[in-house]
């Protein structure tokens, strides 16, 4: 007996409040028997388990999957192919594999190297990706403003290696949104200093989430102790 092959889906659950997921992301989320997720770190669930924990049924398996936080390529390419492995052995059994990933799968997200290395190690894999509410967008309604308007250029730098980049992003933009900013928090508002676009910019830690906090103003901020989760944006040209 030929057995049909399980669909991996990669659901977007949205950057932390539970009610962000689509219907879609959540119809396919009850119904499918195991549910991956990045493992978390130090014994503690990683951030996409806890924002769907509040869906998940009993009988469905969770599969902590291993990402590590390196640059190291050979490293990183193991561990990508450790976890298809594991989320093939499911998929060859017929049965289906939900990855949850916060925000949206499409967007600097493990998701995307998770179903690359699935597919080049099993061709015939069965792939659908679910989308759904990304940080910079969920961060711009929890500050009550739009993100871009009428003929803006957005930028976004998804982590910033040297701060002459950020000078010539903001050369070019009218918005600017800045991720993985805990650790050059310090030299992203030197640079906005000189460039008086303090007042401008606001800073938003865990958005979504009911420990989210909004900095709008930084003035008086040189200095800040951000969580991994936090991201800054950045008015270049403010246009309303
Ligand atoms: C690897 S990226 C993941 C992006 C995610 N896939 C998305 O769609 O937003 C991680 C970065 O996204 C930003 N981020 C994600 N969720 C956030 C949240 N709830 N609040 C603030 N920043 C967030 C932070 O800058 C963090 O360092």
């Amino acid at each position: 007996m030929v057995v049909q092959l399980g669909t991996l889906y990669g659901i977007s659950v949205g950057p932390g409040d539970p009610e962000l997921i689509t219907l879609k992301g959540l119809r396919i989320l009850k119904k499918v028997p195991v549910v991956a997720f990045p493992a978390g770190s130090h014994g503690k669930p990683g951030i996409s388990q806890s924002i769907v924990g509040h869906w998940l049924q009993k009988y469905q398996i969770q599969l902590p999957l291993n990402f590590p936080y390196v640059q190291d390529r050979v490293t990183l390419r193991r561990a990508w192919q450790q976890a298809a492995e594991e989320v093939w052995q499911y998929l060859d059994l017929g049965q289906d594999v939900a990855f949850v990933c916060e925000g949206d799968i499409s967007f600097y997200s493990t998701f995307t190297y998770l179903a690359q290395t699935l597919e080049q190690l099993h061709p015939q894999s069965l792939v659908q990706r679910i989308p759904g509410v990304c940080s910079p967008l969920a961060t711009a309604s929890a500050c009550g403003e739009p993100l871009t308007v009428r003929s803006d250029r957005l930028a976004v730098l998804p982590a910033l290696y040297n701060i002459e980049e950020l000078e010539t992003i903001l050369d070019w933009a009218d918005v600017v949104v800045l991720m993985k900013v805990s650790s050059v928090y310090p030299q992203i508002w030197k640079v906005l200093q000189q460039r008086q676009l303090l007042e401008n910019a606001v800073v938003v830690e865990r958005a979504t989430l009911p420990e989210q906090i909004i900095y709008a103003d930084l003035r008086d901020r040189p200095t800040l102790k951000l969580p991994y989760f936090s991201l800054i944006i950045v008015k270049v040209t403010p246009s309303i």
